[in-house]
């Protein structure tokens, strides 16, 4: 199942991102995929506000750290595979681990490790139209993630 957006201000790919956030539940996987400035961190801001995270912490991509953690109703991973050279290194550093946690994980760049990704995850593709406009198309090709699919556009 595949399904598009468009948003024209970031402020829409955050609401998206919080309508997402808030139909997860434990071991979510979110695949975000897409150039640079494509709108993967700010809608995991989005996503981040669904699922309670505090509206004043900062989301920021996880670029250095690896992984960020943020406590909401439940923890949120937030991952960036920008640096990474190849999956083996994903492991190493002991990401993979947390596809299968009690929070939800929400990764950058994941095209870099697609052969990891448990099946139920989520991709959502970001494609930049215009300085303010984004192409955001949700994949799911799993009963589960098809599930939060068809809850996401009965919100839209
Ligand atoms: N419709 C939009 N959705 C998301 N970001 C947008 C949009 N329009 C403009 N932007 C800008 O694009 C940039 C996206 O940056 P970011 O979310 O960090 O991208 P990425 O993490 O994919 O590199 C931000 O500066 C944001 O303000
Ligand atoms: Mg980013």
């Amino acid at each position: 199942m595949k399904v598009s957006f468009e948003t024209e201000s970031d402020r829409e790919t955050i609401e998206l991102g919080r309508k997402l956030g808030s139909l997860l539940t434990k071991g979510d996987v979110v695949a975000l995929i897409g150039d640079l400035g494509g709108g993967k961190t700010c809608f995991t801001k989005g996503v981040a506000l669904g699922l309670d995270v505090d509206k004043e912490t900062v989301v920021t991509s996880p670029s250095f750290t690896l992984v960020n953690v943020y406590e909401g109703h439940l923890p949120l991973y937030h991952m960036d595979g920008y640096r990474l050279e190849g999956v083996q290194e994903f492991i190493d550093a002991g990401l993979e681990e947390y596809f299968y946690k009690d929070g939800v994980a929400v990764l950058e760049w994941a095209d870099k490790c697609l052969q990891l990704l448990p099946p139920w995850h989520l991709k959502v593709r970001f494609e930049i139209l215009s300085p303010v406009s984004r192409k955001i198309t949700f994949e799911g090709t799993h009963p589960r993630s098809e599930d939060i699919l068809i809850r996401l556009v009965e919100e839209n």
